[in-house]
């Protein structure tokens, strides 16, 4: 008896509580874009009811809205139904659920990052902050510099490669943070030869950038956000297509690494960093965990531990023709990658893209098979069945072809529409 009041009790407690905790993320429909402060910022989540991914994030977003309350931060969190309310969703070009963006001023950001609440609160802080944050003192850019692997700063008084920064900061602060600073607040390793300049710390060291050497700003920005060496996951590995670069990988098991796997990373470790100068304009290094997303981008099981360089821009990949058990076999397959002697795989063709949406098709149905048959006939034969349907009807709407004049083939099916139309309308006559 008493045991029951006390589990009411704590329900109701729960109930007052995710209440409460509700009232920090606000729904939002299509009024949303006219009532809303013009210089309000909006974390926004679009979801679908029958979503459940959305569903899981639910919690995750709650939380996010108090603690964004709690600290005072001037990001709004809200979410809203993109099946109800479509108009919004069309303004934010939303396209699969759930869909994570923030609307600053007029600017929208799409966060494409994991859907973890560091990663999303990581984003809101980013974006919904100042586009470049001044750093006033060396205690603040020390500060800086050990929260941040990748650095970008500007250094100087007001100019025109000032306002080309905050452009490149206005577009790019989805993926990095924006410094500026005067140079009495530099730490004594960085010496600038002249102002105004933009460096990037990163890898123990700095470099700076050279309009004439490095090209547009923001190009080299996008370049060179992302550290010489570092663990990859597949987010930060899709987000690397931006840069251009090419990425050398050391494919490791996704934990209890072995001897083998341990040697591999350390060589491309060691590659990536005595090595930099010779290969940074192309190649970016890291270990990746796990070869889910190697397999998906293979179409195949990829060996762990192995090594691999993956061109991002059009899904190839290149593969070391043969064992690579010293620092100088790695070299050579770098170098065999940018001479063009090692043959690119894969790739982003018709043939390829079909190839790996088979693949993932199947990689997604075999444990369904194997664990519920039935349902797996049915999630195979019920799409089919319906497509062989539609192909039917297609097939005895279409018209023969010598009925009409036209010779074009894509046009097949408007000629008949126009007769179906021409017929109703002599109904109605
Ligand atoms: C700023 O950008 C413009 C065009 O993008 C370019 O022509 C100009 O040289 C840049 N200025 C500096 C100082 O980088
Ligand atoms: C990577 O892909 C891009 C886009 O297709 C291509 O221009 C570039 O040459 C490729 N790089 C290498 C080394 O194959």
């Amino acid at each position: 008896m008493l045991d029951r009041r006390i589990t009411s009790l704590l329900s109701v407690l729960l109930c007052v509580s995710l209440a409460s905790v509700s009232a920090f993320v606000e729904e939002l429909d299509d009024s949303f874009m006219e009532t809303r402060g013009a210089d309000d910022i909006w974390l926004i989540k679009f979801y679908a009811p029958w979503c459940t991914f959305c569903k899981q994030l639910d919690p995750v977003w709650h939380q996010i809205g108090s603690e964004l309350k709690s600290l005072g931060s001037p990001v709004n969190v809200g979410k809203s139904d993109a099946t109800a309310s479509t108009g919004l969703a069309k303004e934010f070009r939303v396209r699969g659920y759930p869909a994570i963006l923030m609307l600053k001023k007029d600017v929208k950001y799409n966060y494409s990052g994991p859907r973890t609440k560091d990663g999303i609160m990581d984003f809101a802080h980013r974006v919904g902050g100042p586009l470049v944050r001044s750093l006033r003192s060396l205690e603040l850019f020390q500060h800086a510099m050990t929260r941040h692997d990748v650095m970008f700063v500007y250094v100087g008084a007001t100019s025109q490669l000032k306002g080309n920064y905050t452009s490149a900061a206005e577009e790019l602060i989805v993926h990095t943070y924006f410094f500026s600073a005067t140079r009495d607040v530099l730490p004594k390793a960085i010496s600038l030869p002249s102002l105004p300049a933009v460096v990037v710390l990163k890898d123990g060291t700095y470099f700076t950038y050279d309009e004439e050497h490095d090209g547009d700003l923001k190009m080299w920005i996008n370049r060179e956000r992302f550290p010489n060496y570092f663990k990859i996951d597949s987010y930060t590995l899709y987000a690397m297509g931006e840069s251009g670069k090419l990425v050398m990988l050391a494919l490791v098991e996704e934990k209890n690494l072995c001897d083998e796997s341990l040697r591999y990373k350390g060589l491309v470790e060691k590659v990536a960093a005595e090595h930099r100068e010779t290969y940074s304009r192309n190649f970016y290094f890291g270990f990746m965990e796990g070869s889910d997303y190697i397999n998906g981008l293979v179409m195949g099981e990829v060996i762990v531990p192995s090594f691999i360089v993956v061109n991002l821009s059009n899904d190839g990949y290149f593969l070391p023709p043969g064992a690579v058990e010293t620092e100088h076999h790695l070299l050579d397959f770098l170098n065999g990658v940018l001479d063009g002697s090692i043959q690119c795989q894969g790739g982003n063709g018709v043939v390829q893209r079909i190839g790996r949406f088979v693949y993932d098709t199947k990689v997604t149905l075999t444990p369904v098979f194997s664990q519920a048959p039935l349902l797996g006939c049915f999630l195979v034969g019920f799409p089919l069945a319906i497509a062989a349907v539609f192909c039917y009807l297609c097939c005895k709407a279409r018209p023969k072809i010598g009925d009409d004049d036209d010779e074009d083939g894509v046009a097949l099916l408007a000629p008949s529409l126009q007769r179906r139309k021409e017929s109703a309308n002599k109904k109605t006559d």
